[in-house]
């Protein structure tokens, strides 16, 4: 996503080793979000970097939700929350992905989509692409074109790129 968008993770990102388990190594965001400035530098940039290519602005509950609303009002474009399961009245559509252990389901209503809207897709991080991958798969079943994906974190040894495949797939700063 750019030299200075790294930047701005990089240097505001807190790693906070064993958690939520031990020997995973957390990578928090929240700093880059309390630092006015610098997430509003983010926002600006990330909204320079799409404007004009997108009709809509889609956010991954619940983290996305935080970057997704503030690029998608500096665009002057919609914002469409895919949520997790049970979250949206209906109706809904929903796309089930594989966890580590178990299975887990986004959501969305179609009616929020109109057929040939242009929708990025974002989120914080990217690991296996579960998350990212179903709600690719919801906007294209309403008959949207997804635009690219885009990451603050891209965990790579996870490979969430390789499930994403024929995607744009962007990030800011890559594990
Ligand atoms: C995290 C993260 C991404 C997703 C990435 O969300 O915010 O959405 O995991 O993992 P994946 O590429 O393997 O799907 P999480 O489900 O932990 O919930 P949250 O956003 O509500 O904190
Ligand atoms: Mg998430």
């Amino acid at each position: 996503l750019g030299s200075r968008i790294a930047e701005l993770v990089t240097s505001n990102l807190r790693e906070i080793p064993d958690f939520p388990e031990p020997g995973v190594l957390f990578r928090d965001i929240t700093p880059l979000l309390a630092n006015g400035p610098a997430f509003r530098e983010l926002i600006d940039l990330l909204a320079r970097r799409y404007d004009g290519r997108v009709d809509a602005v889609a956010g991954l509950e619940s983290r996305g939700f935080i970057l997704a609303a503030p690029l998608a009002t500096t665009l002057g474009v919609g914002m469409l929350t895919i949520r997790k399961a049970g979250k949206l009245p209906g109706p809904v559509i929903g796309v089930d992905y594989a966890l580590e252990y178990g299975t887990a389901r986004m959501e969305l209503r179609p009616d929020s989509v109109a057929a040939g809207d242009r929708v990025l897709v974002i989120d914080d991080v990217l690991a296996t692409g579960g998350t990212a991958g179903a709600s690719v798969r919801l906007l294209r079943e309403c008959g949207a074109e997804v635009v690219a994906v885009s990451v603050l974190l891209e965990l790579e040894a996870l490979g969430g790129r390789a499930r994403l495949e024929g995607l744009t797939v962007e990030s800011a700063v890559s594990f």
